[in-house]
């Protein structure tokens, strides 16, 4: 289960201040178990680990058999946002960082961006590889993914004909609307559905994260249950729920404290996509109406030697959130040596893992000496159990912290603007007004 320690904040808060930002998370929470708070129709995601059937979890198992034995050794998961940010951190974190094990799919992400280099190098894996294609878009309209699809779904239908081609896609999208709804449904390819009550940002546990999951090799029943049993310890309304305290200590530290930048740190490269998972959901979900705490994310030790110089020393505009892994799943230990030029025998026989823990702990003083207030979010270990609780953990206190904040976290309303200006120079039909605009501007 998760745990949190807020420990790291005790000399920057008042215990009065904090008393009164708990009231507020355990009203917040109320707000959020009772459903009756904005957005409340985007509720679905609470009982995701309890409600997803095993049917579900069959059919995308079923995929990715059908997809094996026939030799196909490459996914390419197309999607952007909320619809590939889970997927891409839980298989990361839950993968072998250097060897792709023998026989498994390989799962590559696409349609996050719109970089021509990108498309053309991915192509070029394509072209090496046996491929297979997951299209992801809750709305089925999201220009990024559209383009990359356009180019994937070319070329499998030119080389393997346009049956055999649609055998070798499956579209995640909305039961009955949008652009990819429609394609699909024409072309016969395999869907599967975003629920209509679940956000981009929230998803993971649909099948827009389950199914890549499981073409990557990994066990989603699992994390269904890290899941589910995290929502069972949250359900709680008390003062040692772990949600409530982290929503309650980050809106104290920003409105209180004016920290408007809460910066997410983790000392497991494994975990670098948790980082971008997190500042999705926290960035979106509460950076609105001119308010909410900007997300960042830093991997440390790599980062203290770029941006530890500004967490130490710069302007005082940050906490810091550690996600703290308990146990290290492998080991490594230092070795003696006899000359010992570089003068490391005083660590000879020690695990690598502990000079992770003494520079985690070390850095932790040294911030809190700087002025950065520390809060700690801990998982025994990294694997699927752990990756459903954190996923569950951030996004209720995600609910919890944004209705604290007086804020809708379940709208993006923030995310239209560039689109707008973007078909209107892409000259895109129906944005012809728009195109006179911005032209005058430019
Ligand atoms: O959280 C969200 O709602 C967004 O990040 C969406 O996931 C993202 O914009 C992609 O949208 P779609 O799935 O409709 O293509």
């Amino acid at each position: 289960m998760v745990k949190v320690n807020l420990g790291g904040c005790s000399s920057f808060v008042k215990e009065s201040d904090y008393k009164l930002y708990l009231g507020k998370a355990l009203d917040a929470f109320d707000v959020l178990e009772s459903e009756t708070g904005a957005g409340n129709d985007f509720l679905g995601w609470k009982t995701l680990p309890i409600d997803t059937p095993e049917s579900l979890i069959a059919e995308c198992e079923a995929v990715r058999d059908d997809w094996k034995s026939q030799g196909i050794d490459l996914a390419v998961v197309i999607g952007i946002g909320g619809s590939y940010l889970g997927a891409r951190c839980a298989i990361e974190a839950l993968s072998h960082q250097f060897i792709s094990p023998e026989g498994a799919i390989k799962v590559v992400f696409a349609g996050n961006n719109l970089s021509e280099e990108y498309l053309a190098e991915l192509m070029d894996l394509v072209k090496q590889r046996n491929a297979a294609c997951v299209v992801i878009s809750k709305s089925g309209t999201t220009t990024e993914p559209a383009v990359a699809f356009r180019i994937v779904k070319e070329y499998l239908e030119k080389k393997y004909g346009k049956e055999a081609a649609a055998n070798r896609i499956v579209a995640i999208t909305d039961a009955h609307k949008g652009a990819l709804k429609t394609l699909a449904t024409q072309e016969g390819y395999r869907s599967f559905v975003v629920p209509d009550n679940v956000g981009g940002r929230f998803s993971v546990l649909t099948p827009v994260g389950l199914l890549p999951i499981v073409l990557a090799g990994f066990d989603v029943r699992t994390m269904l249950k890290g899941a589910a049993d995290e929502r069972e310890a949250l359900l709680s309304k008390t003062e040692e729920n772990p949600a409530v305290q982290y929503a309650a200590m980050r809106n104290l530290l920003y409105s209180v404290l004016g920290k408007k930048v809460e910066v997410l740190v983790s000392y497991n490269p494994k975990f670098q996509y948790l980082g971008e998972w997190w500042k999705q959901l926290y960035g979106e979900s509460e950076g609105k109406e001119g308010k909410g705490i900007f997300p960042a994310s830093v991997n440390f030790t790599t980062d203290l030697h770029s941006m530890g110089q500004f967490i130490q020393d710069g302007d005082r505009v940050m906490f810091e959130t550690v996600v703290n892994v308990e146990k290290s799943r492998r080991e490594v230990v230092i070795g003696s040596d006899p000359q010992n030029l570089d003068q490391l025998n005083y660590l000879a026989g020690k695990r690598v893992e502990h000079c992770n823990a003494m520079a985690q702990l070390g850095t932790k003083l040294a911030h809190i000496d700087g002025g950065v207030p520390q809060l700690e979010v801990s998982v025994s270990q990294i694997d699927e159990y752990n990756l459903g609780a954190i996923f569950y953990f951030f996004e209720f206190a995600c609910g919890i912290s944004a209705y604290v904040l007086g804020i809708n976290p379940f709208n993006q309303p923030g995310v239209e603007a560039y689109k707008k200006n973007m078909f209107a120079l892409l000259r895109k039909p129906g944005y012809e007004a728009q195109t006179e605009e911005i032209l005058k501007r430019i």
